[in-house]
């Protein structure tokens, strides 16, 4: 298999009250992989992402990241260290233009803060054209360039979701975590960020987990999967390993009775 180790959960558990949203859940991922996260709603995928980034302080277990102890860390200090993710429901600053909030996510990164950034205040101009520069690189290696200035409310649902991932790939991080990134687009737009994602992958070679529903998407574009099932670690290997483990293929099919929806 090879490669090195970037992050390293080690039997990390979360309670919220009676609840076990994780479970003793052990994983790695290497430098420069596109890996993906796969498990049933409720399975403990969001709750992964907010203790490796530091929203949430594991209840036990550790992470580390490029070799040092990260859990526990606030948010900013791990974004510090070079993690960036996005979220599974929007969260833009609607009223700005698209190309502000993809450099607030710079500001923040170089210690700027948020709003010196808005109120372009002193501290803030300093680097301000460098930053718009990065800004306006990643916005058009999304196709997105000629929006930049358009207040982001205004976009197609499909393009405030790419300024999501603008915003994310502007700190340049070497830890990449996206949060359901299709999340309410159609079959053609989760098929075409699909691409998108896996081309800036290459491109831009920044190690990626994707928390990803479209099976087929997941499938297509990633090197390896993790599965989750009701907190725990339930498989891990190549796409096609996964796909025809009966236990994958059980936690999907027990879903699908429950509630009707069709995973996979
Ligand atoms: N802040 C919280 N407070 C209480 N319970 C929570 C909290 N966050 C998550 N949970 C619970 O933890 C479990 C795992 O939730 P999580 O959001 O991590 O799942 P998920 O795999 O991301 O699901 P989905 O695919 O629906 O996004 C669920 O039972 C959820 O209700
Ligand atoms: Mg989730």
């Amino acid at each position: 298999m090879g490669g090195t180790a970037i992050l390293t959960v080690s039997d990390l558990s979360k309670r919220f009250g009676g609840v076990r949203a994780l479970d003793g859940v052990s994983f790695e991922i290497r430098e420069g992989e596109l890996a993906g996260l796969i498990g049933p709603n409720g399975s403990g995928k969001t709750t992964a992402f907010n203790l490796i980034t530091g929203v949430f302080k594991p209840t036990a277990g550790t992470i580390t990241f490029r070799g040092t102890r990260v859990d526990g860390n606030p948010p900013d200090r791990n974004a510090a260290l070079g993690m960036s993710r996005t979220f599974q429901n929007i969260r833009l600053f609607r009223d700005l233009p698209v190309i502000d909030n993809v450099m607030v996510g710079l500001h923040m990164r170089h210690g700027t803060g948020f709003w010196p950034t808005v109120l372009r205040l002193p501290v803030a101009r300093r680097s301000e054209a460098e930053i718009r520069r990065r800004a306006l690189e990643k916005l058009e290696m999304l196709g997105l360039a000629a929006r930049a200035e358009q207040i982001v409310g205004s976009l197609p649902y499909g393009d405030q979701r790419k300024v999501e991932f603008a915003r994310a790939l502007a700190t340049e991080p070497s830890l990449l975590l996206l949060d359901e990134p299709t999340a309410g687009m159609n079959p053609q737009e989760t098929a075409d960020l699909g691409r998108t994602i896996q081309r800036l992958h290459r491109e831009l070679k920044i190690t990626t987990l994707l928390v990803e529903h479209d099976m087929k998407m997941v499938m297509g574009i990633c090197e390896r999967l993790i599965v989750v099932n009701q907190g725990r670690m339930l498989a891990s290997g190549a796409p096609a390993e996964i796909k025809a483990d009966p236990s994958v293929i059980e936690a999907y099919l027990g879903r699908r009775r429950k509630d009707g929806h069709a995973a996979a």
